[in-house]
């Protein structure tokens, strides 16, 4: 897959209500830092993106929650200052700080756009299809994170057969790999699914790449779940975002980090519209 062709395509493509799922067969395999990264990078995109939570963790809609509570904090501050400044002109009658207004003006709006991305939890236990189609209206993508946890493999199924695309995050590494041939098995069950299959390898373990574990274990599932050309490495940087609300292409500290969840979105829109399903 052309990188460069990817985003040529992202730039004239298409989308409505599309959904992707993201799963894994444990536990602690970044399905929610990768579902909020590429949420996030979607955005900034100008994407519209709903993120549904199934977990009843909530790690994703908590992240929000405290994401939402910031942009109306910053936005009331902004919106306080440039009153400030109206008030200035109209008791000095002098005009006022130009740049000054523009520079916030421009902050707003990037507010705006990073504050488009909604977060909504819902029950695992009782998917609500009827909302989902409702959402699937009015956001471009619909990004559903998903529980580890076995009981819930009900509604993980019924997320694969119902999605245009299931993202597997993969730690590169052999304890991993006994869970990924589970989930290999789940989507098998599923029979026929129009949904993409990507694994999405984070690459913790360079050390055992390094000595070629890694391809031989993905040679083993790439036939359902081939793999994503975007590399995702381990950065301390996705942690620092975790706590505060951003995403790494917001927080703009680490620019390859910034640049592989891009890539990862640009590979996402060109999947999910412009190829057809193996
Ligand atoms: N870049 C990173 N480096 C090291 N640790 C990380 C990094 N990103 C996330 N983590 C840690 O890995 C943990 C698991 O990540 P995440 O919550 O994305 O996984 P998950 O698959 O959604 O887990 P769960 O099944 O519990 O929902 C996080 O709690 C975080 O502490
Ligand atoms: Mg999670």
């Amino acid at each position: 897959m052309n990188l460069e062709m990817a985003k040529l395509a992202v730039a004239v493509a298409k989308v409505l209500g599309k959904i992707i799922a993201v799963i894994g067969g444990k536990g602690g395999s970044l399905k929610s830092t990768t579902t909020q990264n590429l949420g996030v990078a979607l955005t900034s995109q100008g994407k519209k993106v709903l993120i549904i939570d199934f977990d009843p963790q909530k790690t994703v809609y908590l992240w929000w929650v405290l994401r939402d509570k910031n942009f109306v904090r910053q936005q009331a501050a902004l919106a306080e200052k440039l009153a400030m400044l109206k008030k200035q002109k109209e008791e000095t009658g002098k005009v006022y700080n130009a740049g000054f207004a523009q520079r916030i003006a421009k902050q707003a709006a990037e507010y705006n756009k990073m504050r488009s991305l909604k977060v909504v939890s819902m029950s695992p236990a009782n998917i609500d299809w009827k909302a989902i189609e409702a959402y699937k209206n009015e956001y471009d993508y619909i990004i559903c994170d998903t529980s580890g946890h076995l009981e819930f493999i009900g509604t993980t199924k019924d997320l694969i057969k119902k999605s245009d695309m299931v993202l597997i995050p993969f730690n590169n590494s052999i304890d991993d790999f006994n869970v990924r041939l589970d989930v290999k098995e789940t989507i098998k069950s599923c029979g026929a699914i129009t949904a993409k299959v990507f694994s999405v390898v984070i690459d913790m373990n360079e050390k055992q790449n390094a000595k070629g574990i890694a391809p031989r274990l993905l040679a083993n599932v790439a036939d359902t779940m081939p793999i994503a050309p975007v590399k995702l490495y381990k950065r301390s940087s996705w942690l620092e975002v975790k706590y505060s609300g951003l995403g790494v292409v917001e927080a703009k500290k680490d620019k390859i980090a910034t640049q592989q969840f891009l890539d990862l979105a640009d590979f996402v829109t060109y999947e999910i519209n412009n190829a057809k399903a193996a």
